[in-house]
């Protein structure tokens, strides 16, 4: 598979989009499928997203990674296609990450997993792949984390997602990972120079028992370090996959980690394999893949042309030990006039509310406005936050609460066409959701009085073209 050949495909089929459920503020594939956001970096002065992409179709299938820029993280425009499978040992170029050159800051590395499923063989390895103008890209001719270096650390079909930083004078790569008793664990390389790799350390911990570990993001803070991770718990059949963070201190060089553990990253239905990148500005911005392993992928299903799509970008922070995540400023630049919110007012779906602290119990619904049986609520009791979805007509949601307890609440919410991101009391819990409603419009119907403000957003087009 080339990738002359995948963007021709893109080019020549992208028209065939179904436009119905397409997001306005958000990432998502021209054509065909999109896991997880890759290679989140800042460079030469903007954001670069990659994605795990299949081309040909709107299902999974041998992974290519995407390639899209952006000025602000809100507008995008989309780059040809980064990695297509090309090489012998690759029949997929998995997920990973990217760091800009520390001698040369207009070269970009791009570290992906060469992933191999052939003949009843699964082989994975780690790739590099270098560009200079940061749209072509050369890659390495061998592996550089081989089976050899793997074994008997981790498992050879299991071992990916290569997350690179540079620290004290030594490139590292952090890889998800299982040992052959499904303990999950990340395994640490270590190189002086790119070429040459040697086995570091690992971590292990007992959360990732029965587990395959996927995707880590390590993050520096000025007091404590984040561990971003996601996991595949293989003792559920339902909701197997989580993501989830450790705050503490990794000291990588050292092998020495103190951390606790804190649960999941969102509570919502839809996110899984987050990364982050510092930028210019050293915000630290977190983006997932707004989908679900296992849900119905209704665009899909729809035949739609295209399925999945990734989280509004957010700002981390740690406050006191706790994370919080915010929708990055920059979603201000495209707010209309504000409206007051009030009841049984129909809006487009596409906008940013903000919900003045409550400490009564209240509840919020989005419905279809020709169809008051279609519905999505949220709310406010027992001093819990919940959504609830399992009225609404395409793809019903099963209620998801808050893990923490709240005197008072106060909610953003964004809302774009086909989905819905909740922050908390300025971000210390998010839920994160994917909704399919047949109209352009909510209706929005409450029980209380609830005081807030919606502003319209105004976002020019789709995303364009390079
Ligand atoms: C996570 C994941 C990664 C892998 C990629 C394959 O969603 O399973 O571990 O690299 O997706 O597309």
């Amino acid at each position: 598979m080339t990738l002359a050949k995948a963007n021709q495909y893109v080019e020549q089929n992208k028209h065939k989009v179904n436009p119905m459920y397409r997001l306005k503020f958000h990432a998502m594939p021209e054509y065909g499928w999109m896991n997880d956001p890759n290679g989140l970096v800042f460079y030469r002065g903007e954001y670069h997203v990659f994605y795990q992409h299949h081309p040909y179709d709107s299902v999974w299938g041998p992974m290519h990674w995407g390639h899209m820029s952006s000025k602000d993280l809100v507008s995008f425009r989309y780059l040809p296609i980064a990695l297509a499978p090309d090489q012998e040992d690759e029949t997929g170029c998995f997920s990973g990450g990217a760091i800009v050159d520390q001698k040369d800051p207009n070269q970009l590395h791009v570290f992906y997993t060469k992933h191999y499923d052939k003949h009843g063989t699964i082989i994975e390895k780690q790739g590099l792949a270098t560009t200079q103008d940061g749209i072509h890209f050369i890659k390495d001719q061998k592996p550089i984390i081989d089976e050899a270096l793997i074994y008997p650390h981790g498992s050879i079909k299991d071992t990916r997602d290569p997350f690179p930083f540079y620290e004290n004078g030594h490139y590292y790569v952090i890889l998800g990972s299982k040992d052959h008793q499904d303990q999950g664990k990340f395994l640490i390389y270590k190189s002086k120079d790119l070429k040459s790799f040697s086995y570091h350390d690992e971590i292990v911990d007992s959360i990732m028992k029965d587990s395959m570990a996927e995707c880590p993001d390590l993050v520096r803070f000025q007091d404590d370090d984040l561990f971003l991770f996601s996991r595949i718990d293989f003792l559920k059949n339902k909701h197997r996959n989580v993501s989830e963070y450790f705050i503490g201190h990794f000291d990588i060089e050292n092998k020495s980690y103190d951390y606790t553990y804190h649960g999941l990253i969102d509570s919502g239905h839809h996110f899984y394999a987050p990364q982050t990148l510092r930028d210019d500005k050293n915000r630290v911005i977190m983006i997932a893949w707004m989908e679900m392993w296992g849900d119905h992928y209704v665009t899909h299903i729809l035949e739609h042309g295209w399925q999945g799509a990734l989280t509004f970008p957010r700002e981390l922070k740690l406050i006191n030990k706790h994370l919080y995540q915010y929708p990055i400023e920059d979603i201000k630049n495209y707010r209309q006039t504000p409206i007051n919110l009030v009841n049984e007012m129909v809006v487009e779906k596409c906008f940013d509310l903000e919900i003045e602290t409550m400490s009564e119990p209240f509840s919020l619904r989005f419905s279809h406005p020709k169809d008051l049986n279609n519905y999505l609520d949220i709310g406010y009791e027992h001093k819990k936050f919940y959504i609830e979805g399992h009225k609404l007509h395409v793809n019903p949601l099963e209620r998801k609460v808050s893990k923490n307890q709240f005197n008072t609440i106060k909610l953003r919410i964004l809302v774009d066409l086909s989905s819905i991101e909740i922050f908390i009391n300025d971000g210390i819990e998010a839920f994160t959701s994917r909704i399919y409603m047949e109209s352009d419009t909510y209706k929005i119907v409450m029980t209380h009085k609830i005081e807030g403000q919606l502003y319209p957003l105004k976002i020019e087009g789709e995303i364009s073209h390079e």
